[in-house]
């Protein structure tokens, strides 16, 4: 566990990224890695700079991350869990909701997240046992909220297409159930968002460590549930179909998704 003068620092480092974005920014270059999928020099440059000022800092910790190899992985090690830039797709686009995602693995758990959106200003962290905050305020899901009312977010699998044919029928089947759906474009944040009570619940398949990580913390300390579709524990070193909600919504949520 991080004690509190290490978050301090941990949570200025990520903070600093802020300047570097908006000056990478005003001369972006974007290469396709795959289908929908993209990368830019924003990405390489929060992740040189945050695995840089981390390693000097951390020297024991090892670093996953998007924009990199991530061979030989072992479930009792620690590990810098870091997207530098999740949603970057709408940064591409400057839609204003990207975020860097940080998250402190640590023997099957995570122990630290923060979830930082430098163009809302907006910094989302949580530390196991020791509540949510946005911007230094504690936040908690919204639990006072039924299916029928609820603000619910998925993730549409960008990146493969060839689950659309399922997945748009299930989305579908939550529409009508649900009050209305957002689709932010970052994981991350879409956690976040049910942390902090804007959203009810998201769900979206396939996620990788760095897209649910952080923000999976930052939402159970909010006290609200995040697990896989199969009702299971996230692994948090491979990748995840995440069903995330208030805790009162878990159930009719895993309803849905396992419904056929
Ligand atoms: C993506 C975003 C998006 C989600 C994708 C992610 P990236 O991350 O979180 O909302 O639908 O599954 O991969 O590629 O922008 O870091
Ligand atoms: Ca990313």
């Amino acid at each position: 566990m991080l004690n509190k003068t290490e978050q301090t620092q941990v949570i200025s480092l990520i903070k600093k990224t802020r300047e570097l974005i908006y000056r990478e920014m005003r001369a972006a270059r974007v290469t396709i890695k795959g289908a929908a999928d993209y990368v830019t020099n924003v990405d390489f440059a929060v992740q040189d700079f945050m695995k840089r000022e981390l390693e000097l800092r951390f020297p024991d910790i090892r670093m996953i991350a998007e924009e990199k190899e991530n061979k030989d992985l072992y479930s009792n090690a620690r590990y810098w869990i870091l997207d530098p830039i999740d949603g970057t797709t709408n940064l591409i686009h400057h839609y204003g909701l990207s975020a860097v995602s940080l998250a402190l693995y640590e023997q099957g758990e995570i122990t630290f997240g923060a979830v930082y959106n430098p163009f809302h200003e907006e910094f989302f962290y949580a530390a196991k046992g020791q509540g949510a905050y946005l911007n230094d305020r504690q936040i908690f899901v919204d639990e006072n909220v039924k299916f029928s009312d609820a603000v619910v977010s998925y993730g549409s699998s960008p990146y493969d297409k060839s689950r659309a044919k399922k997945l748009f029928p299930l989305y579908y089947r939550i529409f009508m159930k649900a009050a209305d759906f957002r689709r932010t474009g970052s994981a991350a944040l879409d956690l976040c968002y049910v942390a902090c009570g804007r959203q009810h619940a998201y769900f979206e398949q396939d996620l990788k460590p760095w897209d649910y990580a952080a923000g999976s913390l930052i939402l159970t300390e909010a006290g609200g549930a995040a697990r896989g579709w199969d009702g299971g524990k996230l692994p948090f070193l491979t990748n995840a179909d995440i069903a995330a909600s208030t805790k009162t919504l878990a159930e009719p949520l895993m309803d849905m998704l396992c419904e056929k």
